[in-house]
């Protein structure tokens, strides 16, 4: 069977692999076979296979991957929120499905899909359907780890830019100050049992890199990153500047999981490749 046959022309996946990864460079890591076989999985829920998503760089401890970003955008009210790709139906093999994917993403040359969230169970989020209805906007969460945020937000209150005006400036007596100023967050939860945990930070380093780089240029605004905030090793809730203990692991400027020790490095975007889960059937 030719390669068209495995991938029919309807399929944004088959457009995703063959333009911004390539086809030799999915071979090589012997993924190619997983696409077809996993990409369409019922008529309701639907997608997983291999996935290219942009991440923050895991540089220590036992994660296998960065974890990834939420693209960024910024209402005219300062209200700083999570894009969530473009709804749409494809058929594959005679299903059709939905899936949420944006390529080229803001001129980016990116394919920003929400498979990239689909791990750790987050796959069975109801935030992760295609058409989960939400204003998209980062909430600040119950218990936020930063002083700032406790004293700034109640639970529920939409993250602003106005707040985080001292990004150049912040610290917390963790590793240096003046890297940026973070908060932690919810996304897509809001008439949900589940909670899609994300972490924000807005940083000059950001601000600097996105100058002449086309995918931060597209995906962060002001300075803010965001990412889902789940660690890719075994799934907990990894902090930046959050853990004392963090510095004993070289890890007092970076993303920290205390679970294992993994370190993510928040002001380097990296590609990542991976097989994402497919959502449950409904
Ligand atoms: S290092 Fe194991 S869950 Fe994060």
């Amino acid at each position: 069977m030719s390669n068209d046959d495995k991938y029919p022309t309807e399929s944004g996946r088959r457009r995703f692999v063959k333009g911004v990864v390539g086809g030799a460079a999915l071979a090589g890591v012997g993924t190619t076979g997983a696409v077809a076989v996993n990409s369409a999985t019922t008529s309701s829920g639907a997608g997983g296979g291999s996935t290219q998503a942009m991440a923050i760089e895991n540089t220590g401890g036992p994660a296998p991957r960065g974890m990834p970003q939420i693209p960024v955008e910024i209402d005219s009210d300062g209200n700083i929120k999570g894009v969530w790709p473009e709804v749409q139906e494809v058929t594959e093999s005679g299903v059709t499905f939905q899936v949420a994917e944006t390529e080229n993403y803001n001129g980016s040359d990116v394919t920003y899909s929400s498979e990239w969230f689909q791990y750790c169970g987050v796959e069975s989020y109801e935030g992760i359907k295609p058409d989960y209805e939400s204003e998209n906007f980062f909430h600040s969460g119950a218990n936020p780890a930063y002083t700032w945020q406790q004293d700034t937000y109640s639970e529920g209150d939409t993250l602003n830019i106005s707040d985080f005006e001292d990004y150049r400036s912040w610290g917390n007596g963790i590793g240096e100050s003046g890297l940026g100023k973070p908060a932690t967050g919810t996304w897509r939860s809001q008439d949900s049992e589940d909670t899609i945990p994300i972490q924000v930070i807005r940083s000059p380093l950001i601000e600097e890199a996105a100058q002449n780089d086309p995918w931060l240029q597209a995906s962060t605004s002001q300075g803010v990153i965001a990412w889902l905030n789940k660690c890719t090793h075994f799934c907990c809730v990894p902090g930046y500047k959050q853990a004392a203990d963090a510095a004993k692991f070289n890890a007092e400027n970076d993303v920290y999981c205390q679970c294992h020790q993994s370190v993510y490095n928040p002001f380097s975007v990296v590609e990542t490749l991976f097989v994402a889960r497919p959502r449950p059937e409904e």
